[in-house]
């Protein structure tokens, strides 16, 4: 692997000790091997065959074909220095019906994986939950099926039971807003459902999915809980130019009830037990409380040892009267949503790092009691292959600018343990199919061919010397 030379010229920082470094992924995202081995169909096998529903008609059948290359890929994310890989868990691999008869020989990929993390010095860090829901269960009702939670406990068990003696770090839901707001009230995510009232149903099944799934991991002797959550720093458009700007009383009111919606509705329930007053009454008049049952909370808000950030940008709001609710947030009306202004990534997606300093250090202030860990921060760009070579100079700015704002949030006091860059491997971006790349490493997705870019040369610096210089 080519080295990349770091001109200096800003200040070194150095991580606390043990600051874990690592690169995540997603079953569905990376596997393929959609039919291998007695592997069950999930909503993303039915959803991307909707004709119009995933750019180019992308599927995720044969992906990066991690499967059958993960050996390949272990040996690559050696070589990076990679101490941490985070993976999912297909669930349909495991339980091809969503419950019942456990299919061996998916539960095998999962054994071979680790042993070979492990036999790489990698920590093995495995998300239970990354969309991909058996198809049999999304037919009995999905995540707006109670049911569906306890059959996560269910099969959360199961791999416990298999691969609790070598995984410490156990990540029971990944980002339920999107897999809730975008999968059953948008529509723009399997199943592709567009009830908003389903939405709010399978955001709280998909919180119970999490206690439930907690506490069965705890039972079985569980090291290291999490849930990982996309967490969005709501701001104004003034503050995106000043974050010390204060905003006007009415967009202050706009930021709170978007911060209400897409991240308090999430945080509170698991880290406090409770739900914010005003979600209760948007979800109330959406879809009705006979889903919430008495003791739901409890069961939601189990200990947990980590809470796992997806940062990728603020969304940046303010009042507007007369305003229709946004479809991606039920109950936002009279909030207007701002356009991308300044840098954006190949998603369109507006550069902000300081944004995750502030994003982090609310969290330690207002959630104290639990550790943090970025399982996912990172770029799509355009990327282009020359002389054997991705020059990715933009996805490097990014990832250091990213780690400056963790670092500034540490300084400040946060306790954020780790940083995972979102993704080991170019993938399947969901929607997007294989037209956005956030890999450290290239996929030809003609030949399957892996080629590191400069930011795999350059993040392995990083981890080398904990940090960014000498
Ligand atoms: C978060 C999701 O967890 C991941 O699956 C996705 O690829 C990234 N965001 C980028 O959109």
């Amino acid at each position: 692997m080519a080295t990349t030379t770091i001109s200096a010229g800003e200040r070194s920082l150095i991580f606390p000790d043990g600051f874990v470094w690592g690169a995540a992924t997603a079953a569905y995202q990376v596997e393929g091997a959609a039919r291998q081995d007695g592997r069950g169909p999930s909503i993303w096998d039915t959803f991307c065959r909707r004709p119009g529903k995933v750019t180019g008609g992308h599927t995720g059948d044969v992906a990066c074909d991690h499967y059958n290359r993960y050996a390949d890929d272990v040996r690559l994310m050696q070589e990076i220095g990679l101490r941490a890989y985070r993976f999912s868990v297909a669930w349909p691999r495991v339980l091809p019906g969503g419950f019942g008869e456990v299919n061996p020989a998916g539960l095998d990929f999962y054994d071979r994986l680790v042993d070979k993390l492990l036999a790489a010095g990698i920590a093995p860090y495995a998300t239970l939950y990354h969309w991909d829901l058996p198809q049999a269960l999304e037919d009995a009702g999905g995540w707006t099926a109670r049911d569906t939670a306890h059959r996560f406990a269910e099969y959360a068990g199961i791999v416990y039971d298999r691969l609790g003696d070598r995984v410490d770090t156990w990540i029971t839901v990944n980002e339920p807003w999107v897999a809730a707001f975008l999968g059953y009230g948008m529509g723009v995510h399997a199943p592709g459902r567009t009830s908003p009232a389903d939405a709010f149903r399978a955001a709280h099944h998909l919180l119970l999915a999490h206690g439930l799934g907690a506490r069965a991991l705890r039972e079985a002797g569980a090291e290291r809980i999490a849930l990982t959550l996309n967490l969005v720093p709501v701001l104004t458009p003034a503050q995106l130019d000043d974050p010390d700007a204060t905003p006007s009383r009415h967009d202050a009111e706009a930021v709170d009830l978007i911060d209400c919606l897409a991240n308090r509705q999430f945080l509170d329930p698991a880290l406090r037990g409770r739900h914010p007053e005003r979600l209760l009454r948007i979800v109330e008049r959406t879809a009705g409380l006979d889903h919430i049952h008495d003791g739901d909370l409890a069961l939601i808000n189990q200990p947990i040892d980590l809470l796992g950030i997806n940062y990728y940008s603020p969304t940046v709001v303010s009042a507007r009267p007369g305003e229709p609710a946004n479809p991606a947030y039920p109950g936002s009306e009279g909030v207007a949503f701002s356009g991308a202004r300044g840098p954006t990534t190949a998603m369109g997606w507006p550069i902000v790092p300081s944004a995750l300093t502030r994003l982090l250090l609310r969290l330690a202030a207002d959630y104290p009691d639990v550790g943090l860990l970025v399982t996912e921060n990172g770029a799509a760009f355009d990327d282009v292959v020359a002389g054997g070579r991705v020059a990715d100079a933009d996805r490097v700015a990014f990832i250091e600018g990213h780690l400056r704002a963790a670092h500034a949030a540490i300084e400040g006091g946060a306790d954020l343990r780790g940083y995972l860059v979102w993704s080991f491997l170019d993938n399947f971006e969901w929607v997007e199919g294989y037209t956005k790349r956030f890999g450290i490493v290239h996929v030809d997705f003609d030949t399957l061919r892996r080629l590191p870019k400069d930011s795999a040369a350059w993040y392995r610096e990083v981890i080398a010397r904990n940090g960014l210089y000498r």
